[in-house]
């Protein structure tokens, strides 16, 4: 693997997927590494930034991590600019910080404001064309493949049967949130056979039909639900009225009584999530809610990954 920006950069996702449940059963047995990997945060993270030094942790690699807002330069995004208000341009900032590890992994999220922009991932091409070492996704403007991976993961420790129904529900929110989690999972559950995905949202939040073209959209969650194996709950503002939020509306939080729909359905979620907004208290603490092996499987998601990119160099 050359780098890790989205699904297209992994040849076989399934085979992706065993190697990372193999390595979970042997996680410290691997051979040592002993690389660096540089973790640049433009954006908050509780999971991503921990799994990922874990992740090098148990592979021997040593990490540095900078976030920008707060411990860094201002940075200048922007070409040809007077930089009268901003320190240090990403030319430069990227391409120091590449010189300090072997592996660049970032977090750029989207603006929100100019879908153009954030869906042609502008921030994360000028990294990845000044990065003089491999670049890694932690999420960016519109994807989120760490996550992803992580999700297949868990589905594929968690299903009782080959063929399952996933049900993507969207969630109600105070805030606007990125399509990245959607856009991403989408795509990635794309590549597997035996997933039959549906998505369920409100009318006004239909997600890009990039990701959504071929996959059931049905606007009455309650009908989604039926006979569902698995529901995969997010929050996502609305791609048509970009970065908008158009609905509130607390009937779409996840409910005991919707899960009741389903064939007793594992509950997932990304996280962080909002309960009592996103999801009742009674299905996150409910023995049906994966959520926490979502989390933890990132580790060994971003450590099957460093290790492919690792042992290409
Ligand atoms: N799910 C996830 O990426 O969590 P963080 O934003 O806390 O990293």
């Amino acid at each position: 693997m050359k780098q890790f920006i989205s699904v297209n950069d992994v040849k076989d996702v399934k085979k992706l997927i065993d190697k990372a449940i193999k390595l979970k059963k042997n996680t410290f047995k691997k051979k040592k590494i002993c690389k660096t990997i540089g973790l640049v945060f433009f954006n908050p993270s509780l999971r991503t930034r921990l799994s990922s030094q874990k992740a090098a942790f148990n592979i021997g690699c040593n990490t540095w991590i900078l976030n920008i807002d707060s411990y860094s330069w201002k940075i200048e995004t922007s070409d040809g600019s007077v930089m009268n208000y901003t320190q240090e341009h990403i030319k430069e900032a990227i391409g120091v910080m590449s010189l300090y590890c072997d592996i660049l992994a970032v977090r750029t999220f989207p603006g929100l404001l100019d879908r153009e922009y954030d869906y042609e991932e502008i921030l994360l091409k000028k990294i990845i064309k000044y990065s003089k070492v491999p670049v890694v996704n932690l999420e960016s403007a519109t994807l989120h493949p760490l996550q992803s991976l992580a999700d297949l993961i868990t589905i594929e420790e968690f299903k009782k049967k080959k063929k399952i129904k996933i049900v993507l529900s969207w969630a109600p929110h105070i805030k606007a949130l990125p399509q990245s989690v959607p856009n991403s999972f989408i795509e990635w559950v794309k590549k597997i056979k035996d997933i039959k995905l549906y998505i369920t949202n409100p009318y006004g939040y239909n997600l890009n039909s990039y990701f959504t073209n071929g996959i059931k959209l049905i606007h009455n969650q309650n009908e989604a639900f039926k006979n569902a194996d698995f529901i995969y709950a997010k929050n996502w503002s609305s791609y048509d009225n970009y970065g908008k939020i158009l609905c509130k509306d607390l009937s779409w939080t996840i409910t005991k009584k919707k899960m009741k729909l389903t064939n007793e359905a594992k509950f997932m979620h990304c996280l962080p999530v909002r309960r009592n907004l996103v999801v009742e208290d009674s299905v996150l603490d409910d023995k049906n809610s994966i959520v926490l092996n979502q989390a933890e499987n990132r580790i060994v998601a971003t450590q099957t990954v460093f290790l492919e990119i690792l042992e290409n160099i």
